[in-house]
């Protein structure tokens, strides 16, 4: 059953590991009630008796009030999480103190002016009969906020590694004073009527910190050379809030089983060290893994990491202590978790990003319709990428509706409508089955005998087959609809002058751009699009022109197939940022396959078998190329702008065909056009 899952960016990392996977059940499309048996056996957790095993890990969502109060985005965030029926939903990170606060939004849980909002989230998972738990979190240096603000506290004063600037040394009164925080916390966690606190004791935050060699190096009694010394703070922390809360309260400890960092400590140490969790008042071992700077992002791991590739940590953490053990990492398949517990790797399984793209997945499952399971594609776009790059509040790529539960219209529409949506790329798609959901009359239209749009491309390249899971699940779904889909349509001026449609939602995404290089238009010239459908063979040394997501992904692929690359772009820098897991990762493989990346390069001309090429005014030939790629991007194609508006007929652009950028925009404003018919 078990197979390896083949990992090789992570095991060449850090050392030999087993990797497991599970069988993906979902995948056979053979399943039954029975499989969950294992998911939907209650447990009982001191005071706690939870439903089911699935549990909704802690996910900030940025989407508290300037105050750090709980907002009404927060509670129809938690309330639509709550109606998937988890058996527990823990909330996303709370500080403790105001001393280890991430951004003055994040949700607060260190006076108690917090208590009434936090009641109210309580509230709307009750509401629904599901448990919930407050995680309580000091960012100790991991606050590019504080530090901005030269504010930041940690056990020593060593810079983050993500965010650099310097935090200042606790000194032994703060140390007690943040342990107290804790167990204020956590007192007013069980006061707003949660049923379980969460010490966020993972992910590089103020308590790991005390445990990593890499930012603890203290001489006093909180440092030392072993796991075990440096864990005195957190086990502290663990006694102060058993004590505050009371015998019965359960209390969650979320650890990194593994630092997943160079130097960083490993599973076997830490197994020296949750005895004394557990003896200190922990209830729960929740085991995350990874830290800030862990390559690649692996704490919200890229879909280079099978579903379920870390449940051997939760295994662990089992082998070493006999309270429960919550699973997570890719877990998108509640089958897949029943063979988990099943097999005893873990106690309880978290699904993490599964529900941000789709909450109603036990449901789905359980009534015995997997296939209906939006799985989560692991692209971090909308979730955490959008948070850490400062983009705004949780969202999600392909479910428009997370984060934007209080504006989700419910629907049916006031005033049904006929709609055309014209190109059924991803903009296009969502925009028919949303309209369609709201009771509208809509007929999509699609030129190419394929649906998907440009996602028939963007699902070839390495590691990108959940996008073409997806993009097949978003057709079929929108296939089971009354949605009238014409493909093999192009919707023409005169088209829409003929039928005069009472609304169009135009989401006929880009097209190429051909730059005006001398030779262009030579033999050994193609471009990203002939190469990813097959159309042109890979020759054996080629250079790409563009270096953007597009032109990135084609060098991999034909990396992958054997070419030697050479890749030329304009921009002083990739604009495929490597803080983002999905850039880590190409331009890793493109680093091991040893492609040659040149930026700040502009191309001059192209000749039979050479490229002349300038860098910093500087001219070379580059010689023996056998082809050259054109991957310069894509302009937004919306010629039928123009006619609708003299047409008078009512109309949005969205997507590429507004300005050629990524899925979660499509998604999101196809959404929004249809909401806003
Ligand atoms: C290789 C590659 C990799 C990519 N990787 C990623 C990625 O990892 N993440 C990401 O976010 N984005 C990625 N993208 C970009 C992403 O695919 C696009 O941003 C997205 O598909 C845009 O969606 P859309 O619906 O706006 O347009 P499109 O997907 O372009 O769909 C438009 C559709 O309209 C149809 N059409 C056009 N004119 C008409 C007409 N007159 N009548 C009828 N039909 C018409 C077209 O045939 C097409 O099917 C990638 C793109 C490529 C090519
Ligand atoms: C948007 C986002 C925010 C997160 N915030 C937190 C957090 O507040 N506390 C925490 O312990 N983990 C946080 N995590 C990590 C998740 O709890 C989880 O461990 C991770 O997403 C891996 O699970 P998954 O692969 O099922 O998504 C966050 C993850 C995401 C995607």
């Amino acid at each position: 059953m078990y197979k390896k899952a083949g990992l090789s960016l992570n095991r060449k990392r850090y050392g030999p590991k087993v990797f497991k996977i599970y069988s993906m059940n979902i995948l056979k499309g053979e399943t039954t009630m029975s499989e969950l048996q294992n998911v939907m056996t209650p447990i009982e957790i001191r005071s706690m008796v939870l439903n089911n095993r699935v549990v909704m890990p802690p996910m900030g969502t940025n989407l508290g009030n300037s105050d750090g109060t709980v907002s009404k985005e927060n509670i129809a965030y938690i309330r639509r999480r709550a109606q998937g029926q988890p058996g527990l939903i823990i909330t996303e990170i709370t500080g403790v103190h105001p001393s280890g606060i991430v951004s003055p939004n994040q949700l607060g849980a260190y006076d108690d002016r917090f208590i009434p909002g936090l009641s109210e989230l309580v509230s709307a998972a009750h509401d629904e009969g599901c448990k919930i738990a407050l995680q309580i979190h000091h960012a100790g240096r991991e606050s590019v906020f504080l530090l901005k603000q030269k504010k930041a506290i940690a056990p020593s004063a060593i810079p983050s590694i993500v965010f650099r600037g310097e935090p200042r040394a606790m000194t032994i009164d703060e140390i007690k004073e943040i342990a107290a925080a804790f167990g204020a916390a956590a007192r007013r966690a069980r006061n707003a009527g949660f049923d379980a606190v969460e010490l966020h004791c993972a992910h590089g935050y103020l308590l790991m910190q005390f445990l990593s060699a890499l930012s603890n190096q203290r001489t006093d009694e909180y440092g030392g050379s072993t796991l075990k010394e440096r864990s005195r703070f957190p086990v502290e922390v663990i006694q102060t809030v058993r004590r505050d809360v009371g015998p019965d309260f359960p209390i969650s400890v979320r650890i990194s089983m593994e630092e997943s960092i160079k130097g960083g400590y490993t599973a076997e140490e830490m197994q020296t060290v949750l005895p004394s969790f557990v003896e200190a008042g922990a209830d729960i071992i929740h085991a995350s893994f990874g830290t800030h700077g862990s390559p690649g992002g692996i704490t919200q791991a890229p879909p280079e990491y099978k579903p379920g590739f870390n449940a051997w940590l939760a295994r662990k953490a089992k082998d070493a202590v006999s309270v429960p053990v919550i699973a997570v990492g890719r877990f998108t398949d509640p089958f897949q978790a029943d063979e988990v517990i099943g097999k005893k790797d873990a106690d309880l399984v978290a699904f993490g990003r599964q529900f941000l793209s789709d909450p109603d997945f036990l449901i789905k499952a359980k009534e015995g319709r997997p296939q209906d399971i939006r799985r989560c594609i692991a692209c971090n776009q909308g979730c955490i990428e959008r948070e850490m790059l400062g983009e705004g509040n949780i969202r999600c790529s392909i479910n428009p509706e997370t984060g934007q539960e209080t504006v989700y219209p419910e629907g049916p529409a006031a005033v049904p409508r006929n709609v055309w949506v014209v190109g059924a790329g991803p903009g296009g798609l969502v925009a028919a089955s949303e309209a369609n959901r709201l009771g509208h009359r809509v007929t999509l239209f699609e030129k190419e005998e394929t649906l998907g749009g440009q996602t028939r491309y963007a699902r070839i390249p390495p590691a990108k087959e959940t996008y073409g899971e997806w993009i097949d699940w978003l057709i079929d779904q929108v296939k089971k609809t009354d949605v009238t889909i014409k493909p093999c349509t192009e919707v023409t001026a005169r088209l829409l002058e003929e039928q005069k449609p009472e609304y169009v939602i135009l989401a006929t995404g880009g097209e190429k751009i051909i730059p005006d290089i001398d030779g262009c238009d030579r033999d050994i010239v193609c471009d990203a699009w002939q190469i990813l459908r097959g159309e042109v063979k890979p020759e054996k040394r080629i250079l790409v022109i563009g270096g953007g997501l597009i032109g990135m992904e084609v060098a991999d692929y034909l990396s992958e197939k054997g070419s030697e690359i050479t890749l030329v772009e304009m921009l002083p820098r990739s604009p495929v940022l490597k803080i983002t897991s999905h850039g880590y990762m190409l331009h890793s493989r493109l680093r091991e396959k040893k492609s040659t990346l040149l930026f700040g390069t502009k191309v001059v001309s192209i000749g039979e078998d050479s490229v002349e090429v300038e860098t910093a005014g500087e001219k070379t030939t580059l010689k023996d190329i056998g082809q050259v790629v054109m991957a310069v991007g894509l302009r937004a194609k919306d010629e039928l702008k123009d006619a609708l508006s003299s047409l008078n007929i009512p109309h949005a652009v969205i997507g590429d065909a507004k300005a050629a950028r990524r899925i979660i925009e499509a998604t999101e404003e196809g959404a929004r056009a249809a909401w806003e018919i």
